[in-house]
């Protein structure tokens, strides 16, 4: 009870501030928020007599979008509607939201994907060039939708929205960690309804090869330990993008990466095998031979089939990270290498992407890949992928190359969503001009699945990229981090209705690690912890493989968990201006946290698996006894001992390391409590 008392607390100061930083004057929880908008006067009062028509020259995919708008209205509304699914039958002027279509569709790079949205008390209109326009307006009448004691409405509005960047992207890796179809179509729906329309799916690696490939069968039937889409799947996959206005790029990567490649077809590697499929993460040295010709016969066969099992124009070849020592190592590849005049692996590395590229080109695909494929006087048809930073980026678009920004978008380094939020692939300071800037074409959220299984990529995609898809379609002056968030509670759990795990995933995996239901302590502890940031879960000597348990507490934990910002955000503002109502807002959390480890203890007892976050729950215990005794000193104003202030500092200096690959988020906080309390008698 107390707990949800306090919750609102915060959910009101958030809002409160929000409305009074919204310039449009309506509060709304859009994401992305649209290029323009205007509130209008009064609502349009969700009933169930609420229907639907649709007008124009659409693509038939608007039908399935409009059933699925109207079945996920429904769902939430609990309203009966009369319309089933929805047909080119469906054109009655009197219909209360009317769809008008101008053309059908295309998903290619570039399409329109404008639409304008009128609600008045009376109609709702939505206009749009194409059907993937006035998808993507459903998606935003579905986000409207507000509530209060009388029902479901949507605010009065006029919304004009197009898309800053045309290349909005979700890399899932399902390479690293296999992920089911199922896990590929509702990450596909969440992407929907934030508005990004490329699913780059990264589908070999070293630990996987994961399609069925006719001509070349050796590749999954060896390389995948019988986890592969077959082709009826990726057609259903491509399909059900499709039918979302999504488009689907596969990634093939190529020359190095490529372990699982070899178990069924050795020869093409740069060292004798016999080779198994990679258990193991990290920078691996199979690596294909760029000085054989049946290398190129070989991708010849391999392109040629999965160009046309793939539509998209671009093909993504990989090409980073190859680190040479195959090739080093290998006298044949070393004498070609002289007798070529090629001086250095990179120049090996060009000869194999200029006779792929030529592969790429003969099947009629753009090819893309990676910052390393670049190199002086490569056809400017391929599209840059840039995985190390801003610099490889605005050198590519500089040089006239398109480009694509990935690097800052890393979402399994568990970064925070402000993080990624801010960075922009063209902040208004870049250095370059504006035809240059209209060569990058806008970016990828990028999930590498090491760390992820489907059980928990939700919860690692969601809802953080939200807020990164924001940053591709929105206007890059919308940045205003606390509203994000305030929007991001919101969308979080509307995403659940198109079937992400990444909420209700949490507390199954509290329970089982707990072992039983009461998992009070435990999500007490882990609601402020966040798994460690970038590579220090990999890191050096690690036992982590393909197979291994990814149930642990840094798994379970979310990469922002809310409770420990929402603690900052607290602490800043008690902090700013002390009050009564912070003060007892910060002590109810911090003797809550207090008290917890003890209760902990007892779950302790039956789950052998928490054993190595028990420190971390004992750390949480006695920082808050420091916050605790810190807002003493400042309710008081009595002057902590020189001993306390310096023996408190060690402590969360301490504090703040990570324990079991997970680090305590309200350390910071507590700091700042006690920076205050010492200050105030100094
Ligand atoms: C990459 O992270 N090596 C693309």
């Amino acid at each position: 009870m107390k707990k949800t008392f306090s919750f609102f607390v915060f959910s009101c100061l958030l809002l409160i501030q929000a409305v009074y930083s919204q310039p449009t004057g309506l509060v709304h929880h859009l994401m992305p928020v649209p290029a323009r908008m205007e509130k209008g006067n009064g609502r349009f009062t969700l009933t169930q007599e609420f229907t639907l028509a649709i007008k124009g020259k659409p693509h038939q995919r608007i039908y399935g979008g409009a059933t699925r708008m109207l079945r996920r209205l429904d769902g939430r509304t609990g309203l009966f509607f009369s319309q089933a699914y929805i047909t080119s039958n469906n054109t009655d002027a009197s219909a209360s939201l009317q769809i008008t279509v101008d053309r059908p569709g295309k998903v290619i790079l570039n399409e329109d994907e404008s639409y304008t949205l009128t609600v008045t008390s009376e109609k709702i209109k939505l206009t749009a060039t194409t059907d993937i326009g006035a998808l993507r307006g459903l998606e935003t009448i579905l986000q409207l939708v507000g509530r209060d004691e009388n029902g479901y409405y949507l605010p009065a509005v006029t919304i004009q929205d197009a898309p800053r960047f045309p290349w909005r992207g979700l890399l899932i890796d399902a390479a690293r960690h296999f992920m089911p179809i199922e896990v590929i179509k509702r990450n596909l729906d969440g992407m929907a309804a934030v508005k990004l329309n490329v699913l780059h799916w990264h589908l070999t690696d070293d630990q996987g090869f994961r399609v069925e490939t006719n001509s070349l069968p050796k590749l999954h039937e060896l390389g995948s330990d019988g986890q592969y889409y077959t082709q009826e799947q990726i057609k259903e996959i491509i399909q059900y993008a499709d039918s979302r206005g999504i488009r689907v790029v596969p990634e093939f990567d190529v020359p190095g990466h490529a372990t699982s490649w070899f178990v069924g077809y050795p020869e093409l590697a740069s060292a004798p095998g016999p080779y198994t499929i990679e258990r193991k993460f990290g920078i691996k040295n199979p690596t294909f031979d760029p000085t054989k010709e049946e290398t190129y016969t070989f991708l010849d066969t391999f392109i040629k089939e999965m160009a046309a099992l793939f539509p998209d124009e671009y093909l993504h070849i990989g090409g980073d990270e190859n680190n040479g020592k195959q090739w080093k190592a290998n006298t044949q590849i070393q004498a070609f290498m002289k007798a070529n005049n090629l001086a250095s692996n990179h120049d090996l590395q060009t000869h194999f992407i200029e006779r792929a590229l030529k592969i790429v080109t003969r099947y009629n695909k753009k090819m893309m890949g990676w910052d390393e494929i670049w190199q002086p006087g490569i056809t400017k048809s391929i599209m840059i992928q840039s995985w190390r930073g801003k610099k490889s980026l605005f050198e590519a678009a500089r040089k006239g190359y398109t480009a694509i920004l990935s690097n800052g978008y890393y979402i399994d380094l568990a970064w925070s969503t402000s993080r990624h939020y801010l960075i922009d692939p063209v902040p208004a300071d870049a250095d370059l001009t504006d035809e240059q800037k209209k060569n990058i074409l806008g970016g990828e959220a990028a999930m590498w699945s090491e760390l992820a299984t489907e059980e928990t990529i939700d919860s690692r995609i969601w809802p953080r990229t939200a807020a990164i898809a924001e940053r591709f379609w929105s206007p890059g002056s919308v940045k205003d981090v606390e509203d994000m968030y305030r929007r991001l509670d919101i969308i979080s759990l509307q995403l659940e209705e198109v079937g992400l795990l990444h909420e209700k995933n949490y507390e199954m995996m509290l329970r089982r690690l707990a072992g039983c239901r009461d998992i009070t302590s435990l999500k007490t502890l882990v609601d402020v912890l966040e798994p460690v940031e970038d590579y220090k879960r990999h890191g050096k000597g690690n036992i982590l493989t393909s197979f291994g348990p990814y149930t642990l507490v840094p798994d379970a934990a979310n990469p922002d968990a809310a409770v420990a910002r929402k603690f900052r955000f607290l602490t800043d503002q008690y902090i700013s201006s002390p009050n009564e109502a912070a003060a007892k807002e910060l002590t109810y959390w911090l003797t809550l946290w207090k008290n917890n480890h003890a209760a902990f203890q007892q779950t302790l007892k039956q789950a052998p698996i928490l054993k190595d976050v028990a420190p971390l729950s004992q750390t949480l215990s006695a920082m808050s006894e420091i916050g605790l005794q810190a807002m003493e000193h400042i309710r008081t104003g009595k002057t902590p001992s020189a001993s306390w202030v310096e023996t408190t500092k060690k402590q969360l200096e301490e504090a703040k390391k990570p324990q079991a690959k997970c680090e305590l988020k309200v350390v910071e906080g507590i700091e700042k409590l006690v920076q205050k309390a010492a200050k105030a008698t100094t």
